[in-house]
């Protein structure tokens, strides 16, 4: 079967003449694809801030180039007055969600090209940073591509795989973390059952994972989040697969607001938890999930967004986290591109990353 369509989707990368973003508008999926060109500091924030451009690596991604888009506009003259200016526009960008870490890794990684290259000329410089963001781009195809091989070990033909969120390409590249292992598996001639929290508030579930598997021709069932634990009750799945934004040092993962629910019944009903991400994901200056800061979001996301009309009273109270972290002894394993960890984490993810 042949899934580029879905596995090549150009979610994030340059535009064609290397002076903006060019994304795919995540907010208007499935309905319409379109794209955007961005290059002022107020839009990519936004893009990153509404999830025009969402999941934890495409936001990294998006970063890399971002900097580089950034960086080409100055006017700036000495090295110490470009780089007081692109300082300033980096903290501007990190500030526009907390929870994913790839946003803060991806731009550590852009300010230390550019202080590794301080010395070259404007055009070599810009040039570096370029290169940069491109490989921060390439590495996380491949990372991807890893992670999906090692998840293929933990399925057989015909697993039912519950899924929350997205973690497909679309949050990611290529063949995505999450929804990898059943990309890849699908490619290879296996076949799945996919069972897909719709996600509330934002439903990427319905809006994006649903559309993903649909169009790699996978057998797809939208579900309602509350409708997790009967399909686990009735046997119809065997594994439950996410992504996540953020791994703390002792194996506890921040995930998309219900992801813990989730890990919870899987753990009833004895099923399989298992956690899917990119080296980049993980945060060995994060102790444990206590330390990482969640996103809270607008109310009027649970009031009215996707609704003809207000569903509540305005004056409702919402509270709104956009993630939770789920306790490190409820995940059956990390899938990561250098091998599975597993239980206790403070000590296997230390062995393959530090
Ligand atoms: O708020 P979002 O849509 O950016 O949240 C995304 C998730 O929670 C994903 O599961 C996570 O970023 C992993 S993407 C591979």
């Amino acid at each position: 079967m042949d899934l580029t369509k879905v596995t090549h989707i150009d979610n994030v990368r340059l535009s064609d003449d290397e002076k903006k973003v060019r994304i795919i508008d995540q907010t208007l999926l499935p309905n319409k694809t379109e794209y955007l060109e961005l290059e002022k500091l107020e839009d990519l924030y936004e893009a990153i801030l509404k999830l025009r451009v969402r999941g934890a690596p495409a936001i990294g991604i998006f970063a890399g180039y971002a900097m580089y888009v950034l960086s080409l506009q100055s006017k700036c003259e000495s090295f110490d007055d470009f780089y007081a200016e692109f300082t300033k526009n980096k903290e501007y960008l990190d500030s526009s969600r907390p929870t994913a870490v790839n946003l803060g890794t991806m731009l550590k990684r852009m300010d230390r090209c550019v202080l590794a290259n301080k010395d070259k000329s404007r055009k070599d410089l810009l040039e570096a940073l370029k290169e940069e963001a491109k490989a921060i781009h390439k590495e996380d195809m491949e990372m991807c591509y890893k992670i999906s091989e090692y998840g293929l070990s933990l399925v057989e033909d015909g697993f039912g795989i519950l899924t929350h969120c997205n973690a497909g390409p679309l949050a990611t590249s290529r063949y995505g973390t999450g929804l990898g292992t059943i990309m890849l598996g699908t490619e290879r001639g296996m076949t799945f059952h996919a069972f897909v929290d719709e996600t509330r508030p934002l439903l990427q579930g319905a809006r994006l994972t649903s559309y993903e598997l649909e169009m790699a021709g996978v057998d797809t069932t939208l579900i309602c989040d509350n409708m997790a634990s009967i399909v686990m009750k009735q046997g119809k799945v065997q594994a439950c697969f996410v992504g996540c934004d953020r791994v703390a040092a002792n194996g506890d993962v921040a995930n998309k607001i219900g992801t813990s629910g989730v890990a919870i019944l899987a753990k009833h009903y004895g099923i399989p938890f298992y956690v899917f991400c990119p080296s980049s994901t993980i945060d060995f200056d994060c102790p444990s999930g206590d330390n990482i800061e969640i996103e809270l979001r607008d109310p009027e996301e649970i009031i009215e967004m996707f609704y003809t009309e207000p569903k509540a009273l305005p004056q409702t109270k919402c509270y709104n986290p956009a993630f939770d972290v789920t306790d490190n002894e409820l995940v059956t394993a990390i899938i990561t591109e250098k091998g599975i960890c597993r239980a206790p984490y403070n000590e296997s993810l230390a062995k393959l990353f530090k």
